[in-house]
Order: C-alpha cells, then sequence, then structure tokens
C-alpha cells in the first residue's frame, strides 16, 4: 500500500530492497529525544503564532510526552517502512491524539528537522566530550602533582635527549587536552544556530516566529539562510574535526603508556583494573585498553574523512546522500567519550615508577646539554665549540663504557683543560632540572605554577 506520510500521488508501496536501503530508523532513532523536544518548541510556537489553535498545540504536546515516555520505556516499535525516526515519531502520534497530529508538520519539513535534531545531538555531545577531557585533565593533574620532581628522560627520536620531569610530561598532556576542549567549545558557538524554520529549504510563507522555536531550543539565533540550514553539515564535520585531533592526542599518550608499561621501560606500572592478562603466558599484564584506544582512533579519523566524502559533491540543498552523516558521527562520538573515559582510568590508577624513572634519566648522556651549557658560562666558549668538546667527551665515555658523571677531572682535562671540579655539579640530573626554569621549562618549580594554574582553571 501507499505511503501514508506521501501516498497522495503513489499507487503502490516500496520493494523491500528499497525499505532497506532508504530507511534510517535503525540507527536514527537515537536522535528520539531531540526530535520530540523540537516538534515541541515547533507546535508551541505554531500556536503563539494562530497558525494552529491552542488545543491543537496541547494535544500534540501531551501526545509528544507519550511517545517519549513510550519510547525511552523501551515499549515503542519502530517501523522500518516509517522510514525514520521523524516519521516514526509522527505516525504514533496520529495513533494517539488522531487529526491534530497532521497539523505539526505546518511551515516544517523533515530536511529542517532532521538539520535540527542531528545539530542538537552533536551539541550535546561536544559537551560530553569537553567534560570527558576536564575528567582525564584532572587524571593528569594529579598524576604531575605526585611527581612534579621525579625525573625520567626526555626524548626526542624516541632517543634520550635531556633530562625532564614527570610532572611535566604529564602536564604536556594536559595543555594539549586544553586545546581539544577549546576546539569543542569554538565549534560548539558556531554550531549553536537552529536551522528549523528553514522548512523543505526555501522558508515559508506561514507567519512563523524562528527566533522563538531557536530560544526554546537553547540556540543563540536561527540559522540566516534556510538553503545553507537544510543544506550543510559542517557542524558535524567540525565535531569529528576536534574529535580527531584529540583522538590523536589520546592515540600518542596511549602509545607511551604501552611502551614505558613494557617490562624493558618499566616507567609505569597499570593497574590491574585496566589491563588483562595472557591465556598463555602466566605473568603477563597487557595494556589492552591503550591499545585499543590507539585503534579506535583510526575510527574517529574513518568517520570524518567518510563524512567529507559524502558531502563533498552534493549540490545544494538536501540530498538523500546526508542521511549517511549520522551513523559515522554516532561511532565516532561514541568510541571518543569511551577511549577519554578509559584513559581517564588508566592514568588515575597508574603508578609511576620513581626509580627506574630516575635510573633511566641518567643514561644516555642525558646531560651533555647542561655540560656545553657549562663550558659556554663558565668557560665563555661559544656554544658550537663547547658542543663539540662535549661530543668528544660523551665519545670518551662511551669508550670507557661509564656515563659522563662517571669521567674523571683528568680525563675532562685531557679533552680540554680549561675545565674545573665544579663541573660535576651541572651533570646530576637534578640539578638539570631544577635549572631549567624558563618560562614554559620542566624544572619542579615550573611544573608547580602550571599545576596551580590548571587547577584554578578547571576549578
Ligand atoms: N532520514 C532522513 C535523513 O536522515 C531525514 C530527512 C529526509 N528528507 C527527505 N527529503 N527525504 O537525512
Amino acid at each position: 500500500s501507499a505511503n501514508q506520510m506521501w501516498g497522495g500521488r503513489f499507487s503502490a508501496g516500496v520493494d523491500a530492497i528499497m525499505e532497506a536501503i532508504n530507511a534510517s530508523i535503525s540507527f536514527d532513532q537515537r536522535l528520539a529525544a531531540q526530535d520530540i523536544e523540537g516538534s515541541r518548541a515547533h507546535a508551541a510556537m505554531l500556536a503563539a503564532t494562530g497558525i494552529i489553535t491552542d488545543s491543537d498545540a496541547e494535544a500534540i504536546r501531551e501526545g509528544l510526552l507519550t511517545v517519549l515516555s513510550e519510547i525511552e520505556g523501551g515499549a515503542f516499535e519502530f517501523s522500518a517502512a516509517l522510514e525514520d525516526i521523524h516519521m516514526n515519531v509522527e505516525a504514533r502520534l496520529k495513533d494517539l491524539i488522531g487529526e491534530p497530529a497532521g497539523r505539526l508538520h505546518t511551515a516544517r519539513s523533515r530536511n529542517d528537522q532532521v538539520a535540527l535534531d542531528f545539530r542538537m545531538w552533536v551539541r550535546d555531545q561536544a559537551d560530553a566530550a569537553i567534560s570527558g577531557i576536564e575528567a582525564l585533565q584532572r587524571a593528569l593533574l594529579s598524576q604531575a602533582e605526585i611527581g612534579a620532581d621525579w625525573v625520567m628522560p626526555g626524548f626526542t627520536h624516541l632517543q634520550t635527549a635531556q633530562p625532564v620531569t614527570w610532572g611535566h610530561h604529564m602536564m604536556a598532556y594536559v595543555e594539549m587536552l586544553g586545546r581539544d576542549a577549546a576546539r569543542f567549545r569554538d565549534a560548539r558557538v558556531r554550531m549553536n544556530e537552529s536551522p528549523l524554520g528553514a522548512a523543505a529549504l526555501a522558508g515559508t510563507s506561514f507567519p512563523i516566529d524562528r527566533e522563538m522555536t531557536a530560544q526554546a531550543l537553547r540556540f543563540d539565533r536561527p540559522m540566516a539562510n534556510s538553503l545553507d540550514a537544510v543544506a550543510d553539515r559542517d557542524f558535524a564535520l567540525e565535531f569529528l574535526g576536534a574529535a580527531s585531533i584529540c583522538a590523536m592526542h589520546l592515540s600518542r599518550l596511549a602509545e607511551e603508556l604501552v611502551i614505558w608499561s613494557s617490562a624493558q621501560f618499566r616507567f609505569v606500572t597499570l593497574s590491574d583494573s585496566f589491563s588483562t592478562g595472557s591465556s598463555i603466558m602466566p605473568q603477563k599484564k597487557n595494556p589492552d585498553a591503550a591499545e585499543l584506544i590507539r585503534a579506535k582512533v583510526a575510527r574517529i579519523f574513518g568517520a570524518q574523512t567518510a563524512l567529507l566524502i559524502v558531502m563533498k559533491g552534493l549540490p545544494l540543498t538536501y540530498s538523500k546522500d546526508m542521511q549517511e552523516d549520522k551513523e559515522q558521527t554516532f561511532d565516532a562520538a561514541d568510541n571518543l567519550m569511551l577511549a577519554l573515559a578509559a584513559m581517564e582510568g588508566m592514568v588515575r590508577d597508574m603508578t609511576g615508577n620513581r626509580d627506574q624513572l630516575a635510573a633511566a634519566a641518567g643514561s644516555g648522556f642525558s646531560t651533555a646539554t647542561d655540560l656545553a651549557d657549562w663550558l659556554v658560562r663558565v668557560l665563555g666558549l661559544p656554544f658550537r665549540e663547547a658542543h663539540h668538546i662535549t661530543g668528544s667527551l660523551v665519545a670518551l665515555a662511551e669508550q670507557k663504557g661509564c656515563d659522563l658523571p662517571d669521567l674523571s677531572l683528568e680525563d675532562m682535562k685531557s679533552v680540554h683543560d680549561g675545565i674545573t671540579g665544579n663541573v660535576f655539579d651541572v651533570l646530576t640530573v637534578e640539578n638539570s632540572v631544577a635549572s631549567r626554569i624558563s618560562y614554559g621549562g620542566t624544572a619542579p618549580s615550573c611544573v608547580h605554577a602550571q599545576v596551580a594554574r590548571w587547577k584554578e582553571t578547571l576549578g
């Protein structure tokens, strides 16, 4: 039989395959709450502007609340024949209240309806992402506080570079995540305009009040162009962009946790509650959560790429291609929230192994730069010459199978006879990190200042 929403010009129903490719209800039922909230705001506006009667609006309002409770209670039977959440809700409303249900869709189209619902959903997810990020930042902050003065190797190329503090390393991620949260906030500001009232694409001849619905739905204002309102999904793309960058940061931290928890590094011990064992190797404690975060990031990047590709060739305004915007975004958002929560749990529960970090901090000639700086500061050598002399001393230590602080003063003098005994002061990792007091540097005093600043910011 013909479709109950647009059956007027149709004489036959659709093929089962057509229904399968066309229906979005299996996934867009996630928009039920947004759809019903949007419809309630629309109905209230239609009554306030005299487009429908107050009694019809009241019947619609009551009916929609019933539909919502049926959906929330799990009692609602979604129908693929009704295609999507918008038509499922409206059809049920008609069962419940009869004729007034047919007036709800006045001055509206599914095009502005879906743009609205999805925008509201993405807006909520931006808020959720910000909370998830802040929770993770708090976990990192407390790690930074515990180990503000713990020394560890700082790396470039994953080769020992200079000693840094554990707290400084934790705070690096707090900074990155701070920008991630800011990206979600920025995106939220731009997406917070209401498409409702754009109708199909051209606006409407009914005397609607778009300011009223925008306000009721917590938007800053209505979107200014009806074609744009139904045609763009840049708000979802911006969300996915912010999600991708945040996910990239999570993945780098995950990678570090995988490396750090290995028997070769032993920088951290992960908690049992965020690790798994092996079914064959009894000694194993695996960082699965970190590995899965590293991998789930692929889905988030994929979602952004997929939606960019869906959108890039579409003429204005709505094309059914755009129905493919939702599943990928849902999946990306779900996995981002899960990754943030798992990372928060891992970071909160992990134990930095202070002694092992300190032992590693001193190996690999990590204070060579301090030695070169000393030659510049105390002997007045040009840095390039100091660099060369230090290189020779590293080679000498390597030859002797020892570290820089283990060389004797005679060894030092054999390379440059101006060197004096107080050079050894700068060769300890503690003195090295303590000396890095330039703004943003790794000294414990700097770490404490940054921790205090972030505590204030996060409240
Ligand atoms: N299910 C559709 C979607 O997700 C809703 C909008 C349908 N609009 C239309 N003109 N067919 O995009």
